[in-house]
């Protein structure tokens, strides 16, 4: 069974990734005397919350259902949540079971974090972008209308427990966008993740279940180096965000409704690559190989319609732009990303309309 430690100010913790955990939850969920608040989605429920009952047997636990979606991943949601685990006993020996996608892993992290200044939280990740990523490293939040995930805190979970057998009920373009979460690891620290899922694309996509084991594991260990090198997001955490500063102007720019999260990053990386192909060095070769990767886990929606020049515009506005400049994680090298800032416009509008062909 691969673990990873995640080593953090907080405290240090596991995520643990084993086909058939959801029925061993209850061993990570500490034996609290006061309830345990499962944060979770009706559909979710539906098709796994058995297991977690069967795995709460005999514990004192209320299931709290959340909406779900982007527009209702709001603070007023967790507010109403948190009224509710008052009505229900809830106090300051309660823990959080976050038992959802990255939604509910965002929404219940948070809640944890401020119901009674803060209470445990067990993440339990359900779709295959929040094993790989958004139940990992304790970000937590809820967005503002002035942007997403600008409200939050860091919150670091007791455990972080993937069940790649959940992944069996999750449609397949959710999951193909979780994948390409995997593929940015790949390019950006584990080369061999990379011929992996250059490899066994068919397997990959058949959700054969070592391979699937292996990817996420490879991914979880990368997410878990870099949160215990840099918890709080300085320069080498930065690096988890390859693809994701264009792929979020592209996310704003169709109003969060045309593209899922990994598959506006999956243009995103499509900008990099060129742009790094441009600029930044990154040879001819290995370039081609991540765009054929890429192109290989889609398709993605299609970009007609979208303006270059508005994205551009877009990036200057992003949270990650630091004092007016836009940082771009650009790939030296499969296997390998750095972070250059300075990069001329008119390269950067020269890649995007590259991508957008
Ligand atoms: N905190 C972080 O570090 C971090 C990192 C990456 C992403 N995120 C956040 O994660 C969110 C996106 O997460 P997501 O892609 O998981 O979306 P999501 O949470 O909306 O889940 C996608 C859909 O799949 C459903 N679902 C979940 N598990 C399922 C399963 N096993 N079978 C069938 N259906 C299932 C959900 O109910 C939902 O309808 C975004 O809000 C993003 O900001 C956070
Ligand atoms: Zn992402």
């Amino acid at each position: 069974m691969p673990r990873f430690t995640l080593v953090t100010a907080q405290h240090s913790y596991d995520a643990v990734i084993e086909r058939g955990l959801l029925s061993r939850a209850g061993e990570f969920v500490p034996d609290v005397a006061g309830v345990v608040f499962v944060v979770t989605t009706a559909d979710v429920w539906e098709l796994h919350g058995s297991v977690i009952e069967r795995a709460l047997a005999g514990r004192r636990f209320e299931v709290l259902f959340f909406p779900g979606g982007e527009t209702r991943k709001r603070v007023s949601e967790v507010e109403a949540l948190a009224e509710k685990m008052i009505e229900a006993g809830g106090d300051r020996t309660s823990v959080v079971v976050a038992f959802g996608g990255g939604i509910v892993n965002d929404m219940g992290g948070f809640l944890a974090s401020a119901f009674m200044r803060g209470i445990p939280v067990v993440q339990i990740p359900t779709t295959l972008l929040a094993q790989v990523d958004a139940s990992i490293g304790g970000k937590t939040g809820v967005n503002l209308t002035s942007g997403k995930n600008l409200f939050g805190a860091f919150h670091q979970p007791l455990a972080v427990l993937i069940d790649p057998d959940v992944l069996g009920s999750l449609s397949d373009r959710e999951y193909r966008a979780g994948l390409y979460e995997v593929i940015k690891c790949g390019v950006i620290a584990d080369r061999a993740l990379f011929e992996l899922l250059e490899a066994r694309r068919e397997a990959v996509f058949a959700r054969d279940a070592d391979v699937v084991e292996r990817l996420i594991a490879a991914a979880v260990r990368i997410k878990a180096e870099v949160v215990s090198a840099d918890e709080r997001e300085g320069d080498l955490r930065r690096i988890l965000n390859f693809g994701h500063t264009v792929g979020h102007a592209l996310e704003a720019e169709t109003a969060y409704a045309r593209f899922l999260h990994g598959e506006a990053v999956a243009f995103g990386m499509k900008a990099a690559t060129l742009l790094a192909a441009r600029v930044g060095g990154l040879s001819e070769a290995d370039a081609a190989r991540i765009l054929n990767v890429i192109g290989d886990y889609g398709p993605i929606p299609g970009v007609e319609g979208i303006d270059g020049e508005r994205l551009v515009a877009r990036l200057r506005s992003d949270k990650k732009t630091l004092k007016g400049k836009i940082h771009f994680v650009l790939p030296e090298r499969i296997g390998a990303v750095r972070v250059l800032s300075g990069i001329p416009d008119a390269d950067v509008s020269a890649a995007i309309t590259q991508a957008l062909a």
